[in-house]
């Protein structure tokens, strides 16, 4: 299939969150040829920017005269060896589309990551994870086209430099355009997820050995209790990251605010649930303008439209500030926030 142009498309229509000003030319290519084409045709002064599903990327709203390009190869090939099983998906395919295939064909390994909105390409940039799991712990290899060097390249597992919500592609951004991602899947029995939640739902329904399909549907019931819909509800998901912080200080807030969501890491490291900082401020299910919070998780910001950049930074400055003034922690936000720079 050749290339796909489209002309004045509201880049709101293709983020989750809804947001962003009017993208000149949306390229959609089907095939690594399709790539290698276009930047071959590409004057070397034009900016271009990947967009993947559009579940994790705040855009300014801006209109937009760098070209968008989306990656629509979607093959999902199996390849069985004596060393086991590895399912390769084109960056374009649904990420839960995905995980469903690799359910239905007796795969364990990316279970546990079900309904999280988005494309196979995006997970290694920010090592999507859920329930314990992290795209890092199946991932063999990355494939993607060098646009400087003009030529496609692999990145092991270790060369990807994953770690939470992080990857090298988001420290070299816009050199790397992802067309594939392996992952190492094992037919062997599903561990359930050890997350709070997830053995009381298998306990509830007398499910002492939950199979793939058990695990899907938990994460789907659970998540859907905490995550809004991204079809009905424009968000991104959880807006910061969970900040992880010294242990002696963890332990100290847990005394004074017992409440709070304290897991540890290591033997001197502590993670703070970041929605439990924000909802501890009481602020969930508030409104700020057109940007809520969302009334199931003080996780999720919302737009509930027409929201601006500057309304959206307003309220995460407010919240940033005042969790810092309170428990002294620092929150880092967790989408992607596209730089006007990079768009025009
Ligand atoms: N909590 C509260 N109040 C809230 C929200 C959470 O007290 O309003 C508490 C919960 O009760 C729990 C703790 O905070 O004790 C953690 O909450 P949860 O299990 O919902 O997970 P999370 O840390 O908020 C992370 C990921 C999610 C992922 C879930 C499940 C990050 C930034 N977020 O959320 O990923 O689905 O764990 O594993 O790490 C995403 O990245 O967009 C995302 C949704």
């Amino acid at each position: 299939m050749a290339l796909r142009i489209e002309h004045s498309v509201p880049l709101s229509t293709l983020s989750t969150f809804r947001m962003g000003g009017v993208a000149k030319e949306v390229v959609t290519i089907f095939s690594e040829d399709d790539l290698v084409t276009l930047f071959g045709l590409l004057k070397t002064d034009r900016k271009w920017f990947v967009l993947g599903g559009g579940s994790n990327v705040i855009f300014p709203d801006v209109d937009c005269d760098a070209l968008i390009i989306r990656v629509g190869i979607e093959a999902i090939t199996v390849d069985e060896s004596d060393t086991g099983t590895v399912v390769t998906a084109g960056a374009g395919a649904s990420w839960d589309a995905l995980v469903a295939f690799t359910v239905t064909a007796g795969l364990s390994g990316l279970e546990a990551l079900s309904a999280i909105p988005g494309s196979v390409g995006a997970t290694p940039i920010q090592n999507v994870g859920a329930y314990g799991c992290e795209v890092k712990d199946t991932i063999v290899s990355v494939r993607a086209f060098d646009t400087v060097q003009k030529e496609f390249v692999e990145f092991s597992n270790t060369e990807c430099q994953f770690a939470y919500r992080d990857s090298v592609f988001k420290h070299v951004a816009n050199r790397y355009i992802i067309t594939a991602v392996s992952y190492k899947l094992t037919k062997e029995k599903p561990k359930s997820p050890q997350y709070p939640g997830v053995s009381e739902y298998f306990e509830k329904r007398g499910i002492a050995e939950p199979d793939l399909y058990d695990i899907r549907s938990a994460i789907i019931a659970i998540r859907g209790t905490k995550l809004p819909d991204p079809a009905h509800i424009a968000s991104v998901g959880s807006f910061f990251k969970n900040p992880i912080i010294e242990k002696s200080q963890a332990e100290l807030l847990k005394e004074k605010y017992p409440t709070l969501a304290v897991f540890p890491v290591s033997d001197s490291l502590s993670k703070v649930g970041a929605g439990s900082l924000i909802d501890t401020m009481g602020w969930k299910g508030k409104s700020f303008g057109s940007i809520s919070i969302y009334p199931h998780n003080a996780l999720v910001l919302v737009n509930e439209g027409g929201a601006t950049k500057t309304e959206l930074q307003k309220v995460v400055d407010a919240i940033t500030f005042t969790v810092k003034e309170k428990y002294g922690i620092e929150l880092s936000v967790e989408p992607e926030f596209v730089s006007e720079e990079l768009l025009t």
